[in-house]
């Protein structure tokens, strides 16, 4: 049986079907709901149920913790409702980007290897304005003959090219098709932006970036927007990776640290790196050895589950305040499924 959610902001009432969260129905619909993982990890989405009452599907509970949930806070991207119900969400903020969302036809100008299994791609839109977004946002690409995906804008809100770092998921159809057939022309469609994971450029505190893998792709586009717009707090980037084979854009980030005094770079590799100069460990844990008080920082994280788990759980324990968290998770459908 459908159920009618009210969506305070919104300032409208939406029909949910049987078995379809408040967030994905809302979506469908048009509206704009603050989200990110759409999987319950990263606490996006999260809102206030003010009347009715919704079933729960798992979710992290970093995500929501219980003492949110007893205070009547659900998440939306895993919140069935079971009666009608009226819902405010809190994660969008006062700096809400207001970039209309649009479907753009683009061209590859350029893909090149950034690691064994991570490609640098550049793209163009053609026939329209360039898509505005902010910061760390995502779009939907689809390439011809490939799933449509989602990828984060490595590039800043004002470059002319839009940049992407796609990694080839072991059995992914979309990625395998890209890094084996993608070439300078081919089309693309481009859907967005979406994603809550953005820059506050209102946010005058330090900021901590935390990037695994391909998830240093929004944290660039982040880190580049804020020293852009002159941003002077210091900003410190850990960048987690597997090996040394599996980093990239060191110099990159080396070179704007030597140019930028605020920022700070430290990549971190998990197994023993060739090279004595990297950290060696978790990623969150050289940020627990570095940094013991997080209260008034804001944090952007982007990586793979289990790193924005660990990363979500410090900032918890270091005094992070939650809203201050804006997290970007990174996995694939295949691994949606499975976890869920
Ligand atoms: S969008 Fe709901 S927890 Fe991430």
């Amino acid at each position: 049986m459908t159920k009618q959610v009210a969506l305070r902001q919104a300032g409208r009432t939406i029909t949910v079907a049987e078995g379809v969260t408040i967030l994905d129905a809302a979506l469908a619909e048009g509206i704009a709901y603050p989200h990110g993982c759409r999987s319950g990890r990263c606490g996006s989405c999260k809102s206030r149920l003010v009347s009715g009452s919704v079933e729960l599907l798992e979710h992290s509970r970093f995500a929501l913790s219980q003492e949110e949930k007893a205070q009547g806070l659900i998440l939306a991207c895993r919140a069935i409702p079971t009666t009608d119900a009226s819902v405010a969400w809190i994660g969008g903020d006062e700096e809400a980007p207001s970039h209309p969302r649009r479907r753009l036809n683009g061209r590859v100008t350029a893909i090149e290897n950034a690691t064994h299994d991570i490609k640098h791609v550049q793209l163009a839109i053609e026939g329209a304005d360039p898509l505005a977004f902010a910061a760390g946002q995502y779009a939907r690409l689809t390439f011809p003959g490939a799933p449509t995906r989602d990828y984060s804008m490595a590039s800043g809100p004002s470059e002319p090219t839009l940049e992407f770092h796609i990694r080839r998921v072991p059995g992914g159809a979309a990625t395998r098709r890209i890094h084996a057939l993608l070439k300078p022309d081919d089309p693309v469609w481009v859907e967005g932006p979406f994603g809550s994971s953005y820059l506050r450029e209102q946010h005058a505190g330090p900021i901590l970036c935390i990037a695994g893998g391909s998830g240093l792709a929004p944290i660039k586009g982040i880190v580049e927007a804020a020293l852009a717009g002159g941003m002077k707090q210091p900003i410190h980037v850990y960048f987690g990776a597997r090996s040394d084979r599996d980093l990239y854009l060191v110099d990159h980030f080396e070179a704007l640290a030597q140019r930028h005094a605020n920022l700070r770079f430290t990549p971190v590799v998990s197994s023993a790196p060739a090279e004595v100069r990297w950290r060696t460990g978790l990623v969150t844990e050289a940020v627990a050895q570095d940094l013991h008080d997080l209260d008034g920082w804001k944090a952007y994280v982007a990586g793979p589950p289990p790193m924005v788990e660990a990363a979500m759980q410090l900032g918890t324990a270091r005094g992070l305040r939650s809203e201050d968290l804006h997290a970007d998770v990174f996995f694939t459908p295949e691994a949606a499924s499975a976890s869920h």
